[in-house]
């Protein structure tokens, strides 16, 4: 995989993003249209990723979160579970040095209860070993679920409360605090594959104002180029977070 590729440079953007969320949906749908199994179309996905980091970074994005494993996901079939468990331990490690010569630093996002205690091993080896590279964030999120992170953080606060015997006042600053990475940014650009259109409960309280691409490409079938496509979307939009501007006919 070639990162700086002269024939496919990012094109000029007027804003680039800060933090890209990434649904990487369709890969069950891809590997059946395809008539392979399920696990097949998972496998496919792991280029698929690595090209939408080369083009992240190409593009100057500093943060890229993507959805690895949610939550909710184990309510699939105890193969699939098994297959996507090991899987990202694989990617993670053969894929660990690549990311390091990118100047890339993972970090994962999710909880530890339930997840192999093996997968959070290699979470953390790629993190000490990725730790002070300064170029693209990569946080994956495995066994992440946005309604959890809030409840998790919820949680906290009244642990501290009790083991204080005070309570303060819960305000955002000391809300964001007890978020699984408290100094992760908020999201600017949510982009979901695969023609759905929902969040999946995917960092609902980070994605408070991040503009929203939908896009119909299959997760194996994205490339850097479709990357960039979302990015040219959202350096379209005007973002006013809540503000208005009053711009009448004439
Ligand atoms: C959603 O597609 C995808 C996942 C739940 C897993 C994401 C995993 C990868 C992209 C594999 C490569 C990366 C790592 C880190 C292991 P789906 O299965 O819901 O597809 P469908 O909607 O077509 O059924």
């Amino acid at each position: 995989m070639i990162l700086f590729d002269p024939e496919r440079k990012a094109p000029r953007f007027e804003s680039v993003p800060k933090h890209i969320a990434v649904v990487m949906d369709g890969n069950g749908r891809w590997a059946n249209k395809r008539g392979l199994t399920r696990t097949e179309g998972h496998r496919a996905g792991e280029a698929a990723l690595l090209e939408v980091i080369a083009g992240a970074i190409e593009a100057g994005v500093s943060n890229l979160t993507a959805y690895a494993f949610s939550t909710e996901n184990w309510k699939r079939s105890p193969e699939e579970v098994r297959f996507l468990m090991g899987y990202n331990k694989e990617v993670l490690r053969r894929r660990r040095d690549l990311l390091n010569q990118w100047d890339v630093r993972i970090r994962w996002s999710g909880r530890e209860s339930k997840l192999w205690p093996s997968v959070v091993k290699e979470l953390q080896e790629a993190e000490k070993l990725t730790a002070k590279n300064k170029g693209l964030t990569l946080t994956m999120a495995v066994n992440y679920g946005g309604r959890q992170e809030i409840l998790d953080a919820a949680q906290a606060l009244v642990d501290k409360a009790a083991k204080n015997k005070s309570s303060q006042r819960v305000t955002q600053a000391r809300f964001e605090k007890e978020l699984y990475l408290p100094d992760m940014p908020d999201v600017d650009l949510f982009i979901r594959s695969s023609g759905e259109i929902r969040t999946s409960n995917f960092l609902l309280w980070q994605a408070s104002y991040a503009e929203y691409v939908f896009m119909e490409e299959l997760w194996p079938d994205f490339s850097r180029e479709t990357l960039w496509k979302a990015i040219a979307d959202y350096s379209g939009r005007q973002r006013r977070f809540g503000a208005a501007v009053d711009s009448p006919l004439n």
